[in-house]
C-alpha cells in the first residue's frame, strides 16, 4: 500500500489536498479522512458504492474482469484443488496451512462440535415455523453466553482467545444449524462422528436416523463443500460490513457474526438463493417459460433474482463454477429438476436481452446455488443458513482484521439531514 500522489480539490475558498491511496492491484482511492476537519464538507454516497470503508488484505475482486481471489489465490484454483476447511484457514490466517496445521485445525473443529445441553432447550423453544436464519442468529449470540471468557467485549482478551473462538464458531454453527432442522422436523438430535469431514458430518447430522448407518454420498458432500468454499469471503458486502461495524464498537466475535447472519438474511443478499427457487417455482406454476417474467422484471414489476451484482459487471466467477457443479450433481443423482430447465431458459433470455446487457446483469452466485441445494435435499428456508455457514470464516477473518487496526476507531458514518429545521414544543392542549 503506497501513497502515490495527491489530488487538490477546492471547496469555495478552501482547498483540500487529498492523498491518493493505491492498493496492491492498482486500485486508486482518494483519502478524504480529514476533509470535514479542513473544509467543513463531508462526502455523500448512498449505498457506499464509491466508498472504501477499510484497508483489507483478505479478498480481491475485480468486478469488470470477473476476478475473485482469497489472499491472492484465484477462486478457480481453490475450488479445484482445496476444500472448505483448508480455504477457511487460508482466509482467516493469511496462508495455506501445512499438513500439521491443517490436522490441528480440523481436530479442533471436530472436538468442539458438541454443545451445552441447555442450548438444546433454547433451540427446542422456537416455534416450528421460526425462520432458520432468525434461529441461527439468536443461537450464535446465545452460544457466546456459554463462553464468557471468549465473548468478553474486552478487545485484548477477545483477540487473545481468537483461535479458540474461531474453532468453536466454525464447529458449532454446523451443529446449531442441523439441530434446528431436527427440532423443526420432530427428529432426534445427532452429533458428528469421527472419520467424516466437515460437510459429511453436516449432512450426517441433518439426515441420518438413529440406529441406521448414515450413507453420505461423497459427491453430494463434495458439492456442498465447494459451494461453501465459494461463499467464504466477498470483501465489504452488506453482512461483512455489518460484522465489522458491530465489531468496531468493541462487540465480541459471537455478537458480531450473529449480526452478520441478520444482515445476510435479506433477499437482496444471502436470502437471494431462497428467493431464486421461489421465483422459479412461481414461474413454473404460471406455466411460463420465463419470458413473461423477464418482461415484468424489465418494467420494474419484478426483480430477476440471482441476477445482477453491485461489484460484478461481468459473469460472477462463482456462478460459472456453480453452473458446472449444478449440471454435474444433477447428472450424478439422476434427478432432473424442472426448475433447472427454467433457470437455463431464463439465463438465455436475459443474456440476449438489451435491458440486461446494457446494465451488465449476469447470473450471480445465488442463481445456481439454490438448485444445487434443492438437489441435496436442503429445505428452501435453510438455503441462507448454508450461505451463512460458508461465509462465517470470512466474517471471522474480517472481524480480526478490523479488531487489529492500529486506530481502533468505531465505524460511524455521517449523514445529510433533510428533516425539519429547529421548531418549538407545542403542549397537547394547543395542538390542532
Ligand atoms: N432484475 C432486474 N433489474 C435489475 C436487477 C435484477 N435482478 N438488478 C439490477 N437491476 C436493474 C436496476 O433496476 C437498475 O435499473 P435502472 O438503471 O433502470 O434503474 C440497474 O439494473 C442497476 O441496478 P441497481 O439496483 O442500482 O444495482 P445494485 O448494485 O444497487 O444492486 C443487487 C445489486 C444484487 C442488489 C441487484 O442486482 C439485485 O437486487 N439482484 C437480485 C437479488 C440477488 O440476486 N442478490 C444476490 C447478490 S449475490 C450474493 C451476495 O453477494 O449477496
Amino acid at each position: 500500500m503506497a501513497t502515490r500522489s495527491e489530488i487538490q480539490v477546492t471547496f469555495g475558498k478552501r482547498g483540500y489536498v487529498a492523498p491518493v491511496l493505491v492498493g496492491t492491484e492498482g486500485e486508486h482511492a482518494v483519502d478524504i479522512s480529514k476533509l470535514r476537519t479542513e473544509t467543513g464538507f463531508i462526502t455523500y454516497d448512498e449505498g457506499y458504492a464509491n466508498t472504501g470503508s477499510c484497508k483489507s488484505a483478505i479478498t480481491y475482486i475485480n468486478g469488470e474482469k470477473g476476478i475473485l481471489r482469497y489472499r491472492g489465490y484465484p477462486i478457480e484454483e481453490l475450488a479445484r484443488h482445496s476444500n472448505f476447511i483448508e480455504s477457511a484457514y487460508l482466509v482467516i490466517y493469511g496462508e495455506l496451512p501445512n499438513a500439521s496445521q491443517l490436522e490441528r485445525f480440523r481436530n479442533r473443529i471436530l472436538e468442539n462440535a458438541g454443545i451445552h445441553e441447555a442450548l438444546r432447550t433454547i433451540v427446542a423453544g422456537f416455534p416450528m415455523a421460526a425462520h432458520p436464519m432468525a434461529e441461527l442468529s439468536a443461537m450464535l449470540n446465545a452460544l457466546g453466553c456459554y463462553y464468557p471468557e471468549l465473548a468478553s467485549n474486552d478487545r485484548k482478551q477477545d483477540l487473545e482467545n481468537f483461535d479458540k473462538t474461531t474453532t468453536v464458531l466454525i464447529s458449532r454453527i454446523r451443529t446449531l444449524a442441523a439441530m434446528g432442522y431436527r427440532y423443526r422436523n420432530g427428529l432426534p438430535v445427532t452429533y458428528p462422528r469421527r472419520g467424516y469431514n466437515y460437510c459429511e458430518n453436516f449432512l450426517h447430522m441433518m439426515f441420518s436416523y438413529p440406529g441406521e448407518d448414515s450413507q453420505i454420498h461423497p459427491d453430494v458432500a463434495k458439492t456442498l463443500d465447494t459451494l461453501m468454499l465459494l461463499h467464504i469471503d466477498h470483501e465489504q458486502n452488506c453482512s461483512t460490513s455489518t460484522v465489522r461495524m458491530v465489531g468496531s464498537g468493541g462487540a465480541n466475535l459471537f455478537a458480531s457474526v450473529a449480526a452478520g447472519v441478520c444482515a445476510l438474511w435479506g433477499p437482496m443478499h444471502g436470502g437471494a438463493n431462497q428467493a431464486v427457487v421461489e421465483m422459479l417455482t412461481k414461474i413454473a406454476a404460471e406455466g411460463d417459460d420465463g419470458s413473461k417474467f423477464v418482461e415484468r422484471a424489465k418494467s420494474g414489476g419484478e426483480r430477476l433474482m440471482g441476477f445482477g451484482h453491485r461489484v460484478y459487471k461481468s459473469y460472477d466467477p462463482r456462478a460459472k463454477i456453480l453452473q458446472k457443479q449444478c449440471d454435474k450433481i444433477i447428472e450424478i443423482l439422476g434427478r432432473e429438476d424442472p426448475l433447472l430447465q427454467i433457470a437455463r431458459r431464463l439465463e438465455e433470455i436475459a443474456r440476449n436481452d438489451k435491458y440486461f446487457q446494457t446494465r451488465n446483469l449476469y447470473p450471480n452466485v445465488d442463481f445456481y446455488s439454490g438448485i444445487i441445494l434443492r438437489a441435496l435435499n436442503i429445505p428452501v428456508d435453510m438455503f441462507p443458513v448454508i450461505f451463512a455457514m460458508g461465509r462465517l470464516p470470512g466474517w471471522i477473518a474480517q472481524w480480526k482484521e478490523m479488531a487489529q487496526r492500529p486506530s481502533g476507531r468505531i465505524y460511524r458514518p455521517r449523514q445529510i439531514y433533510i428533516g425539519e429545521r429547529e421548531r418549538h414544543f407545542v403542549p397537547l392542549t394547543e395542538r390542532a
